[in-house]
């Protein structure tokens, strides 16, 4: 369950919330709301940033209890940084930090007035949902597998009320806030889930759910028999080593009349072992988070159609594990693609194209106007980019900047590597059309030059988001990258 979100222009001083958080700027300047509660409580907050108590540093925060003159029992002090260079990324920290220390209170609810803070060219909507999106991140909890607790758990945050006007403006920016929030809850909560319990068929089965609840939406689901009929070899050798059969999953929602489709496509790779060519033991559970792609294509398609977006959309998501055993797909195998195209494989390890390359040319069926596809797909992309950015990869300016665009207003940044033609040689064998890996060099793209050769020359763009669909170490979780940029995109279609 993602936070309720609710407006109140009531003022902080006199709001009954268990919490209220305000803004402080380093240097002891207040926000309007911060210097309202000083005032209403005969200069406490200005007392504790005298004493360095609160100093307004971005990412810090300060409770304070039961101020006399204010009726909310706690306050909760967050800073914003230098109030000349309060930009995105300090509020994002702001939001999070204020989230962070909410959550670990004992309280249901709180009301936040960090929408007063100014950033230069982002207005009171972009604030709102910015505040709304990165608290419910915040308050996210995996609990899936975990024994239930037999004592009473304390309060959990579950109601954020946001200083604005309820007006039209600030209630749509919210219920884009609500269907986010959701898609990437969806998103989360798939990617953290085990391996043994997410598989194909659960993916599956979780699209079936979508379907059910929601009015409009259709669901596929192909078996290995129907994808051995459309001759898919690249997918079906992939999943021929698994005791878990292959699922591809096809999801439509049709808002927009007979519109060409938008299509997403996902790589669903539940476990990725490496297969024959298997990865090393350490760090090879993270290979869960290997199907975060589908499951942020299905958090997306989920949150178009809370929105009912006035589109078509297509998704489709390839469900399939990479084992090693005695059916696997072998190094020096060669694949016939349901394109035609034949694939010798040089790597198993490189599965997560070969199960996209017959996904991209399923999809083609609905004639799509833009194809996007997201996938865990090299480590090459995290060495080049690290964690903050997913690896974007198109032939098309104009989808490059609308896409990069998305990924700024969300905070879901993108950045673009290239997909010349040059790097295509790295891929010629003399035994198939072409090998399954690149070599050493520019890994991230000739993974998205395997995929291009898949898509007919059709408008597409491929996001590898290997770095950021998750954080990773013992306490990591996957994080619903890239369910707001790719619903941001969305959104920005609608006009
Ligand atoms: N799922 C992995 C990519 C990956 C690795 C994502 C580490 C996040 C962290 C993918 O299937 C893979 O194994 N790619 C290989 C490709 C290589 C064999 C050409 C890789 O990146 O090492
Ligand atoms: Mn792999
Ligand atoms: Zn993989």
């Amino acid at each position: 369950m993602t936070l309720q979100f609710a407006l109140s222009p009531e003022h902080p001083d006199t709001i009954a919330s268990p919490c209220v958080v305000v803004g402080l700027y380093q240097g002891g300047k207040l926000t309007p709301a911060a210097a309202r509660l000083d005032a209403a409580s005969g200069g406490a907050i200005s007392r504790v940033t005298a004493s360095g108590d609160a100093t307004g540093k971005a990412g810090t925060s300060t409770v304070l209890f039961g101020l006399a003159g204010i009726a909310s029992p706690r306050v909760l002090l967050v800073g914003l940084g230098d109030a000349a260079k309060c930009d995105v990324a300090t509020f994002q920290r702001a939001a999070g930090e204020a989230g962070r220390a909410l959550k670990a209170m004992p309280i249901a609810s709180a009301h936040t007035t960090l929408t007063e803070a100014e950033i230069p060219g982002h207005d009171l909507a972009w604030k709102l949902r910015a505040l709304a999106l990165a608290t419910d991140a915040q308050a996210y909890r995996y609990r899936a597998t975990f024994k239930p607790k037999s004592e009473a758990e304390p309060a959990q945050l579950a109601t954020l009320s946001l200083a604005a006007a309820d007006d039209a403006t600030a209630r749509t920016a919210l219920t884009q806030a609500r269907a986010i929030a959701e898609g990437v809850r969806f998103a989360r909560e798939l990617g953290n889930l085990p391996p043994n319990i997410c598989n194909p068929a659960h993916v599956a089965a979780q699209a079936q759910r979508i379907a059910q609840q929601h009015a409009g939406v259709d669901v596929e689901v192909l078996e290995r028999e129907d994808m051995a009929k459309l001759g898919m070899g690249a997918l079906l050798g992939v999943a021929q080593g698994s005791a878990n059969a292959p699922k591809l999953i096809v999801l439509q929602w049709r808002g927009g009349g007979d519109a060409r489709p938008y299509a997403l496509v996902g790589k669903g790779i539940t476990f990725d072992s490496g297969g024959i060519s298997l990865k090393p033991g350490a760090g090879m559970e993270e290979m869960k988070f290997d199907m975060c792609g589908a499951a942020g294509v299905l958090g997306a398609f989920l949150a178009a159609v809370e929105l009912k977006l006035p589109l078509n959309l297509v998704c489709v998501v390839p469900a399939v594990e990479n084992m090693p055993g005695g059916n696997s797909y072998r190094p020096s195998d060669i694949l016939t693609s349901m394109s035609g195209l034949t694939i010798e494989v040089l790597n198993t390890d490189a599965e997560g194209r070969l199960i996209l390359c017959d996904a991209l040319t399923y999809v083609q069926k609905f004639d799509p106007q833009v194809i996007i596809d997201a996938a865990t797909l090299t480590g090459a992309c995290v060495v080049a980019l690290g964690k903050h950015a997913s690896g974007l990869m198109t032939r098309d300016d104009e989808l490059a900047a609308q896409l990069l665009a998305a990924g700024e207003r969300t905070h879901d940044r993108a950045w673009r590597l290239p997909l010349w033609d040059d790097y295509q040689s790295q891929l010629e064998t003399g035994f198939a059309d072409l090998a399954n890996i690149g070599g050493k060099y520019g890994g991230a793209i000739t993974a998205g030059c395997f995929l291009s050769r898949f898509t007919n020359g059709r408008r597409w763009a491929h996001l590898d988001i290997a770095g950021t669909a998750w954080i990773d170490g013992r306490k990591g979780s996957a994080t619903g990258r890239p369910v707001p940029l790719l619903v941001q995109y969305l959104l920005d279609r609608c006009g």
